[in-house]
């Protein structure tokens, strides 16, 4: 079984490249924070604040292992901290083929700002927030990826193309 797994930092287009990426290759799609959601019947932002990161970071781990369930090859977009913790990286290499979107810190600023859906994001000094995250978590997404693909100045057919490349 090999699925094609999206990591990359928050707003670097994991879901919108994901669900495109699942309709060129006919793939079903699935995106670990949507399942999470769904299944917790609430939104992220209410797991993280009435349970906790590690509690949430727990419900990825088990959305990745059910995974290793399915019968279909899927398309799957994660979480920008998936790659945290390396049981996760680990079971996506088991997983099937884990890419990489690179992006820079000031293209993700750029996409999310007035965004609330992103508890870690929160309150003041957002750019500052966000490269200091990228480049505490750089090192997990390179290890957790067999392949990286730069996000910035690309369109989404691009990006599709170049994805659908590396896996066919
Ligand atoms: C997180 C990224 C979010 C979501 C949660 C935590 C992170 O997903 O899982 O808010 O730690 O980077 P997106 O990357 O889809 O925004």
């Amino acid at each position: 079984m090999s699925h094609l797994i999206l990591v990359g930092f928050m707003g670097c287009g994991k879901s919108k490249l994901g669900r495109r990426l699942s309709y060129r290759l006919r793939r079903p799609f699935l995106d670990t924070d949507k399942e999470i959601e769904m299944e917790q019947e609430a939104s992220i932002n209410q797991i993280f604040a009435e349970h906790g990161e590690a509690y949430f970071r727990s419900l990825e781990t088990n959305c990745l292992k059910a995974l290793l369930w399915e019968k279909e090859e899927h398309v799957v977009s994660t979480g920008g901290g998936i790659v945290i913790r390396e049981e996760n990286r680990e079971l996506m290499k088991m997983l099937g083929t884990v890419v990489y979107l690179k992006v820079s810190p000031l293209t993700v600023y750029e996409r999310l700002k007035g965004d609330n859906s992103r508890p870690l994001l929160q309150g003041t000094n957002q750019l500052e927030k966000i490269t200091r995250m990228m480049s505490q978590r750089k090192h997990y997404y390179e290890a957790a990826a067999h392949y990286v693909v730069e996000v910035d100045g690309k369109s989404l057919d691009e990006l599709t193309e170049e994805v659908r490349n590396l896996i066919i």
